[in-house]
């Protein structure tokens, strides 16, 4: 199984990350927008992930020793907090701060991204990918066990308190965070197009999450997983979620 990282891709290099440059990453989880990251700064550049689960950066870790990233250093802390893991770095010491669905899971995003401005250069970026599944699934085909799947989800997300809509809230959240916002794009997340996982896989990875949230036991999982598989069909388009991208600067 491979997620589909591309839009993650398209959103770095149309938002100017290049070589060289130095990256904060918020919520850098198993690292791999962490593993891009290091990629498109190369070994002039680096990369700081900052997660606040050990057990995702450990993965992380074992990620970035495989390929062998030097420029990588990674960080156990809770963004809601202050921002003291930065305290041995100087003012302006980032081009860029950027994450990948992290700030749907925060309380005060725009408040968290403002602390963190002293530490990013003047005309530096900071570039967000994050979800919308407020407005899917859509499909004009009826497919129950794809929309079942899909509501399991949303409710999983909402017993964790995640804000489901946080792509619609991007040039807010920018712009109250004292940045100039330059641009938002979204793209529909399509099943089985691209390299991505399935919902069937995606229900499957998360099954200790469903279960853990009081919507799906692992049995439950699997039935459904086995629907979704003689539902599928390329003919018929599903939307499952949103991806949107946006970038601001700070002046
Ligand atoms: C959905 S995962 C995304 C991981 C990664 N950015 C990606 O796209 O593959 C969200 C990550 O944010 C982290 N996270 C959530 N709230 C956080 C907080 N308050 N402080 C630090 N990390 C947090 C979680 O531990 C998790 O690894």
């Amino acid at each position: 199984m491979k997620r589909d990282n591309s839009t993650t891709q398209r959103l770095f290099e149309q938002s100017g990350i290049a070589e060289g440059m130095s990256v904060l990453e918020l919520g850098c989880g198993p690292g791999e927008v962490t593993e891009l990251l290091s990629e498109i700064v190369g070994p002039s550049g680096s990369v700081l992930g900052v997660d606040r689960s050990e057990e995702v950066l450990s993965s992380a870790r074992e990620r970035l020793e495989r390929i062998g990233a030097e420029n990588v250093r990674l960080i156990c802390a809770d963004l809601e907090g202050a921002p003291d893991y930065l305290n041995d770095l100087e003012y302006s010491s980032f081009d860029v701060v950027t994450g990948r669905r992290v700030l749907m899971y925060l309380t005060h995003p725009g408040h968290v991204i403002a602390g963190l401005l002293p530490w990013l250069r003047q005309g530096g970026l900071v570039v967000f990918e994050e979800a919308d599944t407020t407005i899917c699934p859509g499909r004009v085909v009826a497919m129950p066990a794809h929309d079942k799947a899909v509501a399991w989800l949303h409710r999983m997300l909402e017993e964790e308190g995640v804000n489901r809509s946080m792509g619609f809230h991007l040039p807010a959240t920018l712009s109250t965070a004292g940045l100039q916002f330059e641009r938002i794009w979204a793209e529909a997340v399509i099943e089985g197009q691209g390299d991505q996982y399935s919902l069937g896989e995606l229900l499957q990875l998360l099954s200790p999450r469903l279960e853990s949230a009081g919507v799906a036991t692992t049995s439950e999982v699997e039935t459904l997983a086995a629907q979704i598989d003689i539902e599928s069909d390329p003919s018929n388009i599903f939307v499952s979620g949103m991806r949107f991208c946006a970038r601001a600067r700070k002046l």
